[in-house]
């Protein structure tokens, strides 16, 4: 049983320890979570298996991912007051900047806000007010659930569990697509001494999204001088952000993990073996690329419906974990290892 002491993480800014191991609490914003991986109990990288074989896998087989079609109102706007679609990056950009903001979110103010704007909006019997007020309940309860309740956004534990054990020491990593670099830091906590590089063509995720992430957000990790767990922060990792796109990119195969998390299924078939070549492109012998994305499951859909302004306005797909690996596998990686955690398949692969 965790007998730790609760902390309030708004009054200190490094306020947790390896002496929290086995905390977990709520902040008005997200959830902090000290709880060990390797606890049967709380592992959640599941390993599926699903697959003995990737050779003898058909697309007929798995069939193809789901597209998203719902797209937010300010795509559509822009799309309409520029008489054509919108650029890849510029919808970047957007997604970049409106999913932020529920980051930073005093989560419970705002319930207590949009529930009571909700019964103000029913005095006007105007049925567009109503509804706009009642959407915003929606979201954020959905978010709450999501992100701070359950952590199906950074899911640390899961995270944990999919990168633990790695043949790696003070690896290099790259990750692409970085936004916040949430990724890149959790593994830079399990692997200390790691060199960090994340990559993002919007320099929004370098100023704003990675900028302002929480100092006080506490990665659990290991210790090298101990072998036990360790409390990281931000500002101990040792970390390059560059803002430019992956394919300017001039790094050697001087990597030792190349990862993204949702990118692959931003980009439609045609652009997919590109996609998983960037992956290869950097990458040391014998070293680990690593790739997630959100699961074709109905909980993901529903979001995405309700979530629209916020996340969607970029080609987007859903997909599952044997679609996302034989895209990986046919494009010349063999898959070391499959499964899903609370909200994305994960794909560890070497090249073949
Ligand atoms: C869906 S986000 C990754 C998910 C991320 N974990 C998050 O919380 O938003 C994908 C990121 O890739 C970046 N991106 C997409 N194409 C890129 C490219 N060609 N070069 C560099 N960055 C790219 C976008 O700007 C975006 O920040």
């Amino acid at each position: 049983m965790n007998t730790a002491k609760p902390v309030n993480a708004s009054r200190l800014e490094q306020p947790y320890s390896e002496r929290q191991l086995g905390l977990t609490e709520l902040t008005p914003s997200y959830r902090v979570d000290l709880r060990p991986h390797k606890d049967k109990a709380y592992e959640r990288f599941i390993r599926v298996n699903t697959v003995k074989d990737w050779s003898q896998l058909t697309w007929e087989r798995v069939g193809k991912p789901y597209e998203v079609r719902t797209m937010s109102e300010a795509r559509k706007q822009w799309e309409q007051e520029h008489e054509k679609a919108m650029d890849a990056k510029t919808s970047w950009t957007y997604f970049n900047k409106a999913f932020h903001e529920w980051f930073d979110k005093d989560i419970p103010k705002e319930i207590s806000g949009d529930q009571s704007a909700f019964l103000k909006s029913l005095a006007t019997f105007k049925p567009s007010e109503i509804r706009a007020a009642l959407g915003d309940v929606a979201r954020i309860h959905l978010w709450n659930y999501v992100h701070r309740i359950q952590d199906g956004v950074w899911d640390p534990r899961g995270k944990r569990s999919l990168f633990e054990g790695l043949n790696v020491t003070r690896p290099r990593i790259l990750f692409l697509g970085a936004a916040e670099g949430y990724e890149a830091m959790q593994l830079a906590a399990l692997y200390p001494g790691a060199e960090v590089v994340l990559v993002d063509y919007d320099a929004y995720c370098k100023t704003v999204r990675h900028g302002e992430f929480p100092d006080s957000y506490p990665f659990l990790g290991s210790s090298t001088s101990t072998g036990g767990a360790k409390v990281y922060y931000k500002p101990d990792f040792n970390i390059e952000y560059v803002v430019d796109d992956v394919r300017n990119l001039s790094f050697g195969k001087t990597f030792d993990i190349v990862l993204s998390v949702g990118l692959l299924e931003h980009f439609p078939d045609t652009y997919k073996p590109e996609v998983v070549d960037w992956h290869r492109r950097f990458l040391k012998d014998g070293g680990y690329a690593i790739f997630t994305t959100p699961r074709n499951q109905w909980k993901s859909r529903l979001f995405y419906v309700i979530m629209a302004d916020i996340m969607n306005h970029t080609y987007r797909e859903l997909m599952t974990v044997e679609q996302m690996g034989l895209y990986i596998y046919e494009n010349g990686f063999d898959i070391i290892r499959h499964g899903y955690i609370k909200a994305h398949n994960a794909v560890i692969a070497q090249v073949r």
